[in-house]
């Protein structure tokens, strides 16, 4: 049965979730694979205003399974909040919400030690992370040691004596390079968290085996990328990146599902491009531009409320993306941001200081800092787009800026968002 995943190919925000809750209707199981509470998916659905963070966003829909597979990083005061908003909001999760019990777990000393490397005045460089502990809880993970996973919190004997030697450790570490630390109590943490996982045992199970088994049922699954691949670990603009591949490179890794169950590859773009916190950006637009694209598109970060830097599309750094995550089509979101604008800009290239002409997107942040965007300018569309329902509604400027893109990019367009809401959604032809 075909599967599909949806994956972000700018620096992340690029209205994913709006297109995991369009594509429900023809999927039965959502997986996150990868990232944790750093992902802010917002979906508009008749007139209410959903946000979701740790849960997949099919949890809107009744009958739609989702799983938080092993890549992800847990928060569980975070999961427990978010379960309880969504639960005011009428969303049933019995018998079909699942947790890895493979997952790690975000602990205290996390949130601290992101703390001392985003906040501290000792530390020079600050990357801008959403301080959710996300770096720090991968570094354990990778690290192995101090690594927590959702399963160890049902064997409490075990989980307390490991507890112990974490927290002994971090507070030493902490103690020495924080002015104002109050050290950890691991029996106070080991309480706290066990009485967490007493509230999420009914979710917590090995979802490898249950995909496995969804999958030999026939079962359609819809992978939910978080961030975007440009923030990819391996692959992004590193170090100005997240701790998880959130390119499509994550999803057999973080889901236990190899991706040749994998047939349409969606990704995911602006039609312009923003980036929240520190880092390169070479089509930036910090002026009266990027002041609209921000005051119309509302770029404001959906988990910190950080403005988000706007700027305009990048074919370069798409171009490399696309390929990342072998994108075989493409959706474009927010082109009803764009109308009014007299002319638009899209970089088809980087040059460096010599004017040599630069065609891949560079690894090194240096060469990437170095780079000065070659635009090619289009027209601009004066109307309104947001009540066009078909891709021939649209006024020609706004589908000849579309088809410029798809061919930049060299993948094919196949639906465009014209609006926060489901229905603000056209196919094309
Ligand atoms: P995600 O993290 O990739 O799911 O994206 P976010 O939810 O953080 O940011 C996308 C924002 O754009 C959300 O507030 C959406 O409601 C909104 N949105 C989605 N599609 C469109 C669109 O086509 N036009 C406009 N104006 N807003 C959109
Ligand atoms: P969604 O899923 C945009 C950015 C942060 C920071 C960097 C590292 O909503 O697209 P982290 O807290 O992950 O260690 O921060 O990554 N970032 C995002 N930017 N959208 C996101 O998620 C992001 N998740 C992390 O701003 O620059
Ligand atoms: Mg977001």
């Amino acid at each position: 049965m075909p599967s599909t995943c949806v994956v972000g190919l700018q620096w992340g925000d690029e209205a994913k979730g709006k297109i995991v809750d369009l594509l429900c209707d023809r999927h039965d199981v959502v997986v996150r694979y990868q990232g944790g509470a750093n992902a802010g998916h917002t979906v508009v659905a008749d007139g209410t205003t959903y946000k979701l963070s740790l849960i997949p966003t099919g949890i809107l829909r009744p009958g739609i399974s989702c799983v938080i597979g092993n890549g992800v990083v847990v928060h569980p005061p975070a999961l427990l909040k978010e379960m309880e908003t969504l639960a005011g909001q009428g969303v049933d999760f019995k018998g079909r919400f699942f947790i890895s019990d493979r997952a790690h777990v975000i602990l205290p000393h996390h949130l601290a030690e992101e703390r001392l490397t985003e906040e501290s005045s000792s530390v020079a460089d600050h990357l801008g992370t959403t301080r959710r502990g996300i770096g720090p809880c991968y570094r354990d993970k990778v690290g192995r040691v101090h690594g927590v996973r959702v399963g160890d919190l049902f064997h409490p004997e075990q989980f307390r004596a490991h507890l112990d030697r974490i927290v002994a450790y971090k507070n030493r570490l902490l103690a020495a390079m924080l002015d104002d630390f109050t050290p950890f109590d691991a029996k106070t943490v080991a309480d706290e968290y066990l009485g967490f996982a007493d509230r999420l045992r009914p979710f917590v199970r090995d979802t490898t085996a249950w995909l496995h088994g969804a999958i030999g049922e026939g079962k359609r699954l819809l992978f939910e990328g978080a961030q975007g691949s440009l923030l990819d670990i391996d692959h992004g603009s590193f170090p100005y990146v997240t701790s998880s591949n959130s390119s499509a490179a994550g999803i057999a890794a973080g889901s236990g599902v190899p991706t040749r169950h994998i047939d349409r590859w969606i990704g995911i773009i602006k039609a312009y491009t923003t980036r929240v916190g520190g880092g390169p950006f070479p089509t930036e637009q910090d002026n009266a531009i990027g002041e609209r694209i921000r005051r119309v598109g509302r770029e404001y970060g959906t988990v910190t409320g950080r403005p988000r830097r706007c700027g305009w599309f990048d074919s370069v750094a798409v171009r490399y993306s696309a390929r990342i995550s072998g994108a075989t089509e493409i959706a474009v979101m927010l082109l009803d941001v764009l109308s009014g604008l007299e002319s638009l800009q899209v970089a088809v290239a980087y040059e460096d200081e010599q004017g040599n002409r630069i065609e891949d997107f560079p690894g090194h942040l240096a060469d990437l800092e170095r780079c000065r965007p070659v635009y090619e300018t289009l027209p601009g569309w004066n109307e309104d787009v947001t009540s066009c329902r078909s891709w021939s509604e649209l006024p020609e400027a706004a589908r000849n800026y579309v088809r410029f893109l798809s061919k930049q990019v060299g993948v094919p367009v196949k639906i465009v968002s014209v609006g926060p809401d489901r229905t603000a959604t056209l196919m094309v032809d």
